[in-house]
C-alpha cells in the first residue's frame, strides 16, 4: 500500500485530503465540512447561545436595514451578489424591506452547497414571489471570474457571517483584491468581520459544552470516511480550540487521543498518528479597524461606512474601489 500513493486524484477532495494527512503537521480544509451534514450541523451552530456572531449580525442588520439598503440604491438599480449565501436567515431582513419599497434589484446568491441554495430559492420563491433571483452554486474563486459579467449596473458584492475569516491575512488580501478587480467607482462590497473581544467569549463560541462544534469539526472526518472509503474512529480524536489575542486567530484541531493508524481506500493510504498528534481544521480570524484598513489598502479598497451592535462584538463594513 504504501509505495503505490496515488499521485492523480478524481477530484479536489482527494488531492487536498491526501497532501493535507502525509504532510507535516496534518491539516484538512474547512470548505470540506460543509456537505448535507455539515451544512446542518453549522444551522445548530447559529442557534447555539455561545455562538453570538450570527445574533450580532442579525441585529446589526434589523437595527440599520434602511441605512444599509439606501446605500445599495443605484441609478438604473442593482445586482447583490451573496458569496456564501447560506440559509439567508439575515439577507432576508434586507431583501424583505428592498421588495417592500418596490426596489429594482436582483438577488444572485452563490454557495458551494447546491442544497443550501434550493432551499433558499424555495423559502424565497414562497416568502417573496416577487423577487427577481438567480441562484449559482460555486466555490468564491469561480464566482469571482464571472463577476465582471455583471457590469451593466451598479454591483453590490456582500459577504456575511465573518466568512472571510476562515482565511490567513494574506490570503484574505488576495481574496479582496480579486474583488476590488471586479469592482466599478459605484459598486460597493458590503462585508461583515467578527470582532478581537474577551478571549473567552471567542474561545466558548468555538467550544460549546452540547458538542455541536465538536460534530461539525469532525464531519471532515466522517465524510472521508464514507467519501473515500476512510476508517476513522471518530471516537478517538478531540476537538480542540485555540485562541490568540495577539493575532486574533482562533483555531480548531482534531487530536488523535492514541496511536493508531487510518485507512482511506480510495487514496490508496495508511496515515500514521502519534498520540496527541494534530490535524489542523479550521481558522476563523477576528479583526479590529486597523487590521480591516490594512487589508482594505493592501487589496487597493477603502473602507466608506461601518455598523456594529451595542456589544462592539461584530461589524459590518462596506467598501468602495480606491
Ligand atoms: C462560517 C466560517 C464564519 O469560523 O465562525 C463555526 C464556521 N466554525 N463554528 C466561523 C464555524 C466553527 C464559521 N464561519
Amino acid at each position: 500500500m504504501k509505495n503505490s500513493v496515488k499521485t492523480t486524484f478524481a477530484s479536489a477532495f482527494e488531492e487536498d485530503v491526501s497532501k493535507g494527512l502525509t504532510t507535516f503537521p496534518k491539516y484538512l480544509y474547512s470548505k470540506y465540512i460543509y456537505d448535507k451534514k455539515g451544512d446542518k450541523l453549522f444551522q445548530d451552530i447559529m442557534a447555539l447561545p455561545e455562538y453570538y456572531l450570527t445574533n450580532c449580525e442579525y441585529n446589526i442588520l434589523e437595527k440599520h436595514t434602511a441605512e444599509i439598503a439606501d446605500a445599495f440604491l443605484g441609478p438604473d438599480g442593482f445586482d447583490l451578489i451573496e458569496l456564501g449565501a447560506g440559509d439567508g436567515k439575515k439577507t432576508k431582513v434586507l431583501l424583505r424591506h428592498l421588495v417592500a419599497q418596490n426596489t429594482n434589484f436582483s438577488y444572485l446568491p452563490v454557495d458551494i452547497s447546491l442544497n443550501v441554495l434550493e432551499e433558499l430559492n424555495a423559502s424565497l420563491k414562497e416568502e417573496l414571489p416577487e423577487l427577481q433571483i438567480k441562484i449559482q452554486q460555486g466555490t468564491y474563486l469561480k464566482t469571482l471570474e464571472n463577476l465582471s459579467n455583471y457590469g451593466f449596473r451598479k454591483k453590490v458584492i456582500m459577504m456575511l457571517g465573518s466568512n472571510i475569516g476562515n482565511l490567513l491575512h494574506k490570503d484574505a488580501i488576495i481574496f479582496l483584491k480579486n474583488i476590488a478587480g471586479a469592482m466599478n467607482a459605484e459598486d460597493m462590497l458590503f462585508m461583515g468581520f467578527d470582532q478581537k473581544k474577551n478571549p473567552q467569549t471567542i474561545l466558548d463560541a468555538y467550544n460549546d459544552p452540547t458538542g455541536v462544534t465538536e460534530a461539525f469539526n469532525k464531519n471532515l472526518l466522517v465524510r472521508i470516511n464514507t467519501e473515500l472509503n476512510g476508517n476513522f474512529d471518530i471516537d478517538n480524536f478531540l476537538h480542540w480550540e485555540t485562541y490568540d489575542p495577539e493575532t486574533g486567530t482562533a483555531r480548531s484541531f482534531l487530536v488523535s487521543k492514541i496511536d493508531q493508524k487510518v485507512i482511506i481506500e480510495n487514496l490508496n493510504l495508511e496515515v500514521h498518528f502519534e498520540a496527541w498528534e494534530t490535524i489542523h481544521t479550521e481558522i476563523s480570524q477576528k479583526y479590529d479597524d486597523s487590521v480591516v484598513n490594512w487589508l482594505a489598502q493592501e487589496a487597493g479598497l477603502k473602507v466608506v461606512r461601518t455598523f456594529t451592535d451595542s456589544k462592539k462584538y461584530y461589524k459590518n463594513y462596506i467598501f468602495k474601489v480606491l
